[in-house]
C-alpha cells in the first residue's frame, strides 16, 4: 500500500515509517520541514503529487503547558491541520488514519474510557486535538481516530527518557503519584494502526470508520511507571544503582495545564471491530529503555 505519512519524525511517525517499510509499505514519510500540514497549499500540492492509498497523520503540535500560550500555532497545526488533511483525502478518496488523545478528556471518571464518554478537555491542546477530531468527523467518512495515552518510544522527548537523564544526576526523585492512566508505546501506536489498514474489512463496504480508544495495560500511576523503568534498567545494566523514589500528590508538582487524574482507555471497540487485543506496555519498554541509552 501507498501509504503517506505526516510527522514523521516525531515519536510515532519514525515508528510508523520504520515498521510500515518493515512490512513492504511503499512509504512516503515528510517532516514538519517537508510538509507542513497546516498550509493547505502544501498539503495539497504534496498529496496530489504522492497519490497514496491512504494518509496517517502522526503529525501535531505536542506541547501541553506552552499551547496555554501559543494558542494560535496548536489550533493551526491540530484543527487546521486534521481539516485540510481531511479535505484532501476527501478529495481524493482515500482514508485518513489519524491519533488523537487521552487530553481530551477531563480525566474526572471512574473507570476507562469509552469512545462514547463526552469529551471535555480541560486546556488548549486537549481542545485544539478535540477540533481536529471534530472536523475530520464532518469532512470525512472513511477515517479511523485513534485516541492513545502516555505515548512512549525511542525517538523524541518522552517521560522514559526524562527517567533516565534524571538518574544521570540523581539517587532519589519524587513523582506524582495520584494521577492514573496506562503508558503506551509508539511502537504498539503503530502495529495498531498498520493492522487496522491491513485488516480486510479496510476501507470496504462496511469498513468500520470511527473513533477507537486504544487500550494498553496495566493502568498505573507516573510513580508505578517510574519504578518500572528504573527496576527494568537496573535489571538490563543501563543504570548501575537502585533509585529512592517518593511518592507525591500533584499538588507538589503544579503544572500550567491540570493533568487528568484518570487517562485509563477502554479498547472494547477495537477488539469488537477489528480484533486487535489491548498492547502491554512493560513489553515494549526494554526496547525504548536499551535504545533510549545508546543515544
Ligand atoms: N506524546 C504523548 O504523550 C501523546 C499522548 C496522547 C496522544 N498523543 C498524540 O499522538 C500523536 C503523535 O504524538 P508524538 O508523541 O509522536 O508527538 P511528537 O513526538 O511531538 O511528534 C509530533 C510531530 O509532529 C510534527 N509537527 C508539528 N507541527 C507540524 C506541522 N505543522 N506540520 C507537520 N508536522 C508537524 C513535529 O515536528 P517538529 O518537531 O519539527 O515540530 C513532530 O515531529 C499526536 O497526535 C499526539 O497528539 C501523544
Amino acid at each position: 500500500m501507498k501509504i503517506l505519512i505526516t510527522g514523521a519524525k516525531g515519536q510515532v511517525g519514525s515508528e510508523l515509517v520504520d515498521q510500515a517499510s518493515r512490512r513492504g509499505h511503499d512509504v512516503h514519510g515528510y517532516c514538519s520541514k517537508e510538509l507542513d500540514i497546516s498550509n493547505s497549499g502544501q498539503v495539497n500540492e504534496k498529496v496530489l503529487q504522492v497519490k497514496p492509498d491512504v494518509i496517517i497523520n502522526a503529525a501535531a503540535y505536542t506541547y501541553v503547558d506552552k499551547a496555554e500560550t501559543e494558542k494560535e500555532l496548536a489550533y493551526a497545526v491540530n484543527s487546521q491541520g486534521s481539516e485540510n488533511l481531511a479535505t484532501v483525502c476527501k478529495k481524493m478518496n482515500i482514508p485518513l488514519l489519524h491519533i488523537s488523545t487521552d487530553y481530551v478528556y477531563d480525566g474526572e471518571k471512574q473507570g476507562p474510557y469509552l469512545e462514547s464518554d463526552q469529551a471535555i478537555p480541560t486546556g488548549v491542546y486537549g481542545a485544539s486535538k478535540l477540533e481536529g477530531d471534530q472536523k475530520i468527523e464532518q469532512i470525512l467518512s472513511k477515517y479511523i481516530i485513534l485516541r492513545v495515552s502516555w505515548v512512549f518510544g525511542d525517538y523524541g522527548n518522552n517521560f522514559v527518557k526524562t527517567m533516565l537523564e534524571l538518574a544521570e544526576h540523581r539517587n532519589e526523585l519524587s513523582i506524582v503519584h495520584d494521577q492514573f492512566g496506562a503508558p503506551t508505546s509508539a511502537k504498539a501506536i503503530s502495529r495498531c494502526l498498520l493492522d487496522i489498514l491491513e485488516n480486510q474489512r479496510f476501507n470496504q463496504p462496511g469498513c468500520p470508520w470511527g473513533i477507537y480508544n486504544f487500550q494498553s495495560d496495566p493502568g498505573v500511576n507516573w510513580y508505578d511507571f517510574a519504578q518500572e523503568i528504573f527496576q527494568q534498567s537496573y535489571r538490563l545494566g543501563i543504570i548501575n544503582k537502585q533509585m529512592k523514589l517518593n511518592p507525591i500528590p500533584s499538588s507538589e508538582f503544579p503544572t500550567p495545564v491540570k493533568r487528568p487524574t484518570n487517562s485509563k482507555l477502554d479498547g472494547t471497540k477495537l477488539q469488537l471491530h477489528f480484533g486487535l487485543l489491548p498492547a502491554n506496555w512493560k513489553v515494549d519498554l526494554p526496547l525504548t529503555l536499551i535504545h533510549s541509552s545508546h543515544n
